[in-house]
């Protein structure tokens, strides 16, 4: 058995990670440790929690001793830390929590790690590891900064981060490449585009939009709606890190991304006309669609054509310091690691559509507690 100590397992990607690690592995034991914030959802591993592979701990990743204790329990022999403050628009609002827990808490978990996996010293003092140990830090492309009309990010671009959340993921990048150049340790960065699909929680683009539609409420575009995002599918950013987990050189940083280039306002079309179309041709996901009484008409399934159109978009005020567009050339990791991505972009944002549409009952749970507070804050005076 291979112990995985897996962090932010439940929130979006992490979840996914963890379904797709049991699904693939037999001989895989899993260790969540997620202090479940708002973005963190155990609905979303109801199936995996009864599986004995998986164990779930409540737990900050900046609390040493919770770090510790399951170091003592388990035989970790990997850690994925994907748990991070992730949302632009709140480091915005609080920058301090971010830098809290994606800085501390990432050197927290480099520390406890360190330490657990020392087996003495080599003979110019760096300390050796247990054979076969490895931290992947799960980062992001907004490290690199912002692109202009052309050109990529590589592994060798310089850092430049611009918003307090790539402020925070960049620092957490530097304390990682830190512990690799001054106590040798095995660790990996991925640097990684947009992530979309399932349990993907509903105050990011995608998302919030399907989420929007559904309910007949107006579709928030930040300022002109020409920001580029590089859209990637979420089990194919699973996959590039399961590789370079295990087939990544030590040391080195991987970009991935799907040469998957969209302005915001192309995926706010794309969600519309889509999201319509499964409608018509689906009468069972009818209930999925509440629509909305406004005074001079009822949206429902029935007349979705004269409502479910354009129409719902509306441009707001621009996020402060807005990127105006990411783009990663992936060519590294699929050199080094033939990775490259599997799910077309068309064929994704369908089924990504189709799950929300069948899965209303988990949005209804995420969306339950401080949701429709955020979302007054954020978009009410817009
Ligand atoms: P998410 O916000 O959906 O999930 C984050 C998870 O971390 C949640 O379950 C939350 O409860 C947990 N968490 C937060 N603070 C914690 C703490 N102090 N201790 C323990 N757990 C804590 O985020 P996501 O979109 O799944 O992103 C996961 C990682 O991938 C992040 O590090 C993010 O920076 C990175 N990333 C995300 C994307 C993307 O498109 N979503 C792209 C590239 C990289
Ligand atoms: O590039 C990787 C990053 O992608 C990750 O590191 C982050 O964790 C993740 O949240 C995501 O950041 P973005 O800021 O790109 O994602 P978000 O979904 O918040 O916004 C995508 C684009 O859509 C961005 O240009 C802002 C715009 N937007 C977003 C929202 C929520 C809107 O126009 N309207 C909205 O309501």
């Amino acid at each position: 058995m291979k112990y995985y100590l897996i962090t932010g397992g439940a929130g979006f990607i992490g979840s996914n990670f963890v379904k797709f690690m049991l699904k693939k592995y037999q001989d895989v034991h899993v260790v969540i440790l997620d202090n479940l914030t708002y973005a963190g959802n155990l609905g979303t591993l109801k199936n995996e929690l009864k599986d004995p592979r998986c164990t779930f701990v409540k737990g900050d990743i900046c609390d040493q001793e919770v770090v510790k204790k399951i170091f003592s329990g388990y035989p970790i022999r990997y850690v994925v830390n994907f748990a991070a403050e992730s949302h632009v628009d709140r480091s915005i609002e609080n920058p301090q929590l971010f830098l809290q827990t994606n800085i501390l808490g990432t050197q927290n978990l480099l520390d406890v790690a360190k330490k657990n996996w020392t087996t003495g010293k080599d003979e110019k003092g760096y300390p050796a590891y247990l054979d076969g140990v490895k931290y992947l830090q799960v980062s992001t492309d907004e490290v690199y900064g912002s692109l202009g009309e052309t050109g990529y990010f590589t592994e060798t671009t310089p850092l430049d981060p611009r918003s307090p959340y790539s402020a925070s993921k960049t620092g957490a990048d530097l304390i990682v490449v830190a512990y690799s150049e001054t106590y040798k340790m095995p660790v990996n960065i991925t640097r990684c585009s947009n992530n979309y699909g399932p349990y993907h929680f509903p105050e990011k683009l995608i998302p919030l939009i399907i989420k929007n539609i559904l309910e007949g409420k107006k579709l928030p575009v930040y300022g002109d709606g020409t920001n580029v995002r590089d859209w990637l599918y979420v089990e194919d950013h699973c996959k590039a890190i399961d590789l370079v987990l295990h087939k990544g050189r030590t040391g080195e940083v991987y970009n991935v991304g799907g040469h998957n280039e969209k302005q915001n306002i192309q995926i706010v079309r794309l969600t519309i006309e889509t999201v319509r179309r499964l409608l018509k041709e689906n009468p069972e996901y009818r209930s999925a669609c509440r629509g909305e009484v406004n005074s001079s008409e009822k949206k429902t399934p029935d007349n979705i054509d004269d409502w479910m159109n354009d129409s719902l978009i509306t441009y707001v005020t621009d996020r402060l310091g807005h990127d105006q567009r990411y783009a990663i050339d992936p060519a590294k990791i699929t050199k080094e690691l033939a990775w490259s991505p599997e799910t077309k972009f068309e064929d994704g944002i369908v089924k990504t559509i189709r799950w929300y549409l069948e899965n209303q009952d988990w949005v209804n749970e995420v969306t339950s507690g401080d949701y429709q507070k955020y979302y007054e804050e954020m978009y009410g005076s817009r």
